[in-house]
């Protein structure tokens, strides 16, 4: 089958498995020449195939030789669609993982239910008897209570008042106005439910009360702050109420993990194409000014070089950089940049859909949003035939 990516608003709904096990390798190589060091043996990742948490996996595995255990919730492909981006690039980092010995297994599945959580205990306690560190990177829009079923949909709005600013059709380069009404008090609570803290806090509870959590476990959690110019869509908003709620399971975790010397920690991420970031408002506009700056600063990363400084630099170097005044990880320090930050905003008002491919780096915006569904990747021959069912004998559901 000839696969080609066919775009439905903010999302993509076909993946090219050649392609996305070229972008995981391409992260391989990223991470390999970074050479190999010390730090986690046996890894949790949730929300372990895409975007951040799969970096952190790569990370791990191929920087620090770790063995991994990746959570993540991916459909296979069936007679009528390809599978996900996220199945392609599971499947290709643990046939990578695996060529290289290392030991990886991914469980598909809700990470939300207490039946996905105990089939990962299981796991640990067969093949790896405690984990030293649990990466926790979930995106998603909606929870399924477990126990009572109810569902629970996260919705990103402002609070309080309306917001109205830029954005753009990255596909159609369409800039234009948009105004979002302020979300309900349901709605807000909704998306802390989703998004929050809670399903962290069970996560590491339970892994504690199964005594699966090494003597001084770390756990991370990844949030984004940004400039004064998302605060109402993303600081001020519902998703930053969540991510308040956050930062506060982080405290109540370390407490409870203290005894055993364990740490919960929050790194403050950089603001990255990635399908979570693609359906916030306001900020896929934000992201092509930023790409454009920091690229011709030479600063410009994406996930794989953020999550190998939060290994190297922060969380297994000798020396730790230091933390922020909430005691939180910045790897976003060279895009909060005075000077870079300085530059998108003046540029942000004269931005418009004349001159959008001329003023920001759309264009890098597009190919990195492309490639996260294995789309322009060099070397990979997009004419060829492939199959779309890639056989994978680890994933369980
Ligand atoms: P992503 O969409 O690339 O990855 C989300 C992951 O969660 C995938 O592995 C997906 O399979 C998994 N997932 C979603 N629902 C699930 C469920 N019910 N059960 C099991 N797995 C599930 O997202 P991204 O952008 O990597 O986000 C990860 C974290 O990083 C989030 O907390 C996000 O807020 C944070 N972050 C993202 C930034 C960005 O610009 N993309 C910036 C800073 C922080």
């Amino acid at each position: 089958m000839i696969i080609e990516p066919k775009i439905r608003g903010f999302i993509c709904t076909t993946a090219h498995p050649t392609g996305c096990a070229q972008h995981v390798a391409n992260q391989i190589a990223y991470v390999k020449q970074q050479g190999k060091h010390q730090g986690p043996r046996n890894v949790l990742v949730i929300g372990a195939s895409t975007g951040y948490g799969l970096a952190s996996r790569i990370a791990a595995t191929f920087g620090y030789g770790a063995s991994t255990i990746g959570v993540f919730f991916e459909r296979d492909a069936d007679e009528k669609r390809t599978a996900t981006a996220g199945w392609y690039n599971s499947a290709a980092f643990e046939k990578q993982a695996h060529a290289a010995g290392h030991y990886a297994k991914s469980i598909n599945g809700d990470a939300f239910s207490d039946e996905i959580r105990q089939q990962t205990a299981a796991l640990i306690r067969e093949k790896m008897q405690q984990v030293d560190l649990v990466i926790y990177s979930l995106a998603s829009p909606r929870r399924t209570m477990p126990g009572t079923g109810e569902v629970f949909n996260s919705a990103l709005k402002p609070i309080g008042k309306a917001y109205t600013n830029k954005t753009v059709d990255a596909f159609r380069g369409e800039v234009k106005e948009i105004t979002l009404e302020p979300a309900t008090q349901t709605e807000i609570d909704a998306t802390v439910t989703v998004m929050g803290g809670d399903d962290w806090q069970r996560w590491m509870d339970f892994l504690a009360h199964e005594n699966l959590l090494a003597k001084n476990v770390t756990t991370v959690a990844y949030s984004y702050i940004g400039p004064e110019l998302t605060f109402p869509i993303y600081r001020d908003g519902t998703i930053g109420q969540a991510k308040k709620d956050l930062y506060a399971a982080a405290k109540k975790i370390t407490d409870k993990l203290k005894e055993n010397g364990g740490r919960a920690l929050i790194s403050i991420n950089k603001a990255l194409v990635t399908q979570a970031s693609a359906a916030i408002p306001v900020v896929p506009l934000y992201i092509s000014l930023l790409y454009r700056f920091m690229k011709e600063n030479g600063t410009h990363e994406d996930c794989i070089e953020q999550m190998t400084r939060l290994f190297h630099e922060h969380l297994y170097a000798a020396q730790p950089k230091s933390r922020d005044a909430d005691g939180f990880i910045r790897l976003d320090d060279l895009e909060m940049a005075a000077d870079i930050q300085q530059k998108v905003t003046t540029s942000w008002p004269t931005v418009a859909t004349e001159n959008i491919e001329a003023l920001t780096d759309i264009d890098g915006y597009r190919k990195a949003f492309y490639q996260l569904f294995g789309f322009g990747l060099a070397g990979v021959d997009y004419a060829a035939d492939v199959d779309v069912q890639v056989g994978v004998k680890s994933f369980s559901h």
